[in-house]
């Protein structure tokens, strides 16, 4: 235990709590035996500074705008690595040698099939089901399908699923936007590296030789690399959540799924780019800018502001870049929403209500301009959002297994509800 403690007092009572520190980043006050000696717990809605776990995965300083995959910035990851080296690095810590990131492609690559009764399962769905609905509840009955990698107690049925599900979610996602424009799927080919694969998936139809342009698989397998993790994030902290009760990765995995679909979440990338749709020209951004600043209207600059970045989002600063670079690559010259995301991000940074909030891009607001263009319909965003975070649940998932100190996850309330109070025989009832 650290020698560091805080002192608190309680109605009186002063309680000493130890203090643990990381190896960079804020110290934490470990409350844990808060409620045996007070009687009191704490209250932080939204978890706005509580940490709910030790993890050395992912490190962020949100004023200064870093980001580090077990140490190694975002920007450098970005630049020099691949996607599946990402994985590796993330999964096991150290980045691969030249041997184990073969050994590791070849693993990924043999799993890249699915079971070939999960067809029938996609054709049950609607045509114009939401992508992300097809994701959640292919990827759930996964579990279903490969019953010798779901003993949690198992360090080698742990690793397979955790392949399964870093190789097998570009085939699903393919197909789930395959099923929406009534295309047949295609099989993985496992001669083509992960991204190259997976556009092969999704733009190849039977009938037609298809190769994928090396620029823009560069470009989507670093837009992957810049979403496989993000700490403890509201869809890694539900897949924390649900892996603490036992349950198997795949039904995890489903669950960290549901919650990035929503806006404040995986969600923007398909909300900014509707917005920036909607805005049209430059002209009418100072319209949605006073909309955004109005206290009684709920609309929000989708693509900017953040939790944790209190400062220009690093990966947002690589978007942008691969944004142009895709742009340039497809000889798109003018591309009018690009012309209102970069004219409103330059309003928006220098605008007073802004500045003080501390609100800037971040990575969703350039991601769907590009993915756009490189030819996804706006419902498969989140979808793409969702097959680069696997690696990083898988991997904050795994930690939490390993990790001797896990209990089941479960939050304390203030309870503001009725006091006991007797039951009234409906008849008696006003
Ligand atoms: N536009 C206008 N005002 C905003 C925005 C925005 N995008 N974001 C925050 N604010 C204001 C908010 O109204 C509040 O004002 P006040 O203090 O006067 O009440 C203040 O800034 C703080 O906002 P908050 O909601 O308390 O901050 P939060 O940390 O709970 O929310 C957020 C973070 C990302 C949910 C929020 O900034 C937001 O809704 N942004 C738009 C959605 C978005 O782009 N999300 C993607 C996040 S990055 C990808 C990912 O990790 O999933």
């Amino acid at each position: 235990m650290s020698a560091k403690t805080s002192t608190i007092a309680v109605e009186g009572k002063s309680i000493d709590l130890p203090i643990r520190e990381g190896t960079i980043g804020p110290s934490v006050v470990d409350i844990a035996a808060l409620y045996k000696n007070s009687g009191m717990f704490t209250y932080d809605p939204g978890f706005t500074s509580t940490a709910s776990c030790e993890s050395q995965i992912t490190y962020i300083d949100g004023d200064e705008g870093v980001l580090l995959y077990r140490g190694y910035p975002i920007e450098q990851l970005a630049e020099h690595g691949d996607f599946l080296e990402t994985c590796y690095l993330l999964l096991y810590g150290e980045l691969p040698t030249a041997s184990q990131k073969a050994d590791f492609d070849y693993r990924v690559t043999r799993h890249t099939m699915v079971h070939e009764q999960m067809l029938r399962f996609f054709q049950g769905f609607r045509r114009d089901a939401h992508p992300m609905a097809v994701m959640v509840a292919s990827v759930g009955a996964l579990s279903a399908f490969y019953h010798d990698s779901t003993d949690i107690s198992d360090p080698q049925q742990r690793m397979i699923a955790s392949m399964r599900m870093i190789a097998k979610m570009p085939t699903l996602a393919a197909m789930a936007y395959k099923y929406s424009v009534g295309q047949p799927f295609m099989y993985p080919k496992n001669n083509l590296d992960y991204t190259a694969n997976f556009l092969h998936m999704c733009f190849a139809v039977p009938c037609e030789e298809y190769t994928s342009n090396p620029v823009l698989a560069r470009a989507l397998d670093r837009i992957f690399i810049l979403h496989a993790d993000h700490e403890q994030n509201a869809s890694t902290s539900t897949v924390r959540l649900a892996g603490s009760s036992g349950a198997n990765p795949f039904a995890c995995i489903a669950a960290g799924i549901a919650c990035l679909w929503g806006p404040a979440h995986g969600g923007a990338n398909e909300a900014a780019l509707k917005m920036l749709e909607e805005i049209g020209t430059p002209e009418r951004i100072p319209q949605y800018i006073a909309k955004a600043k109005d206290k009684n209207d709920p609309f929000r600059l989708m693509g900017f502001g953040h939790r944790v970045y209190k400062n220009y989002d690093p990966r947002a600063k690589i978007m942008q870049r691969t944004t142009h670079e895709v742009l340039n690559e497809l000889g798109i010259k003018d591309d009018p929403l690009l012309d209102v995301a970069m004219e409103l991000e330059r309003i928006a940074l220098h605008d007073e209500y802004f500045i003080e909030k501390k609100l800037y891009p971040n990575i969703d607001f350039y991601s769907g301009i590009t993915l756009k263009a490189m030819g996804f319909p706006t419902s498969m965003f989140t979808v793409l959002f969702a097959l680069a975070r696997t690696v990083g649940w898988i991997a904050q998932w795994k930690e939490m297994i390993e990790d001797p100190s896990q209990k089941i996850g479960r939050p304390r309330q203030l309870y503001t509800g009725a006091p006991k109070r007797d039951y009234v025989p409906i008849a008696q009832r006003a």
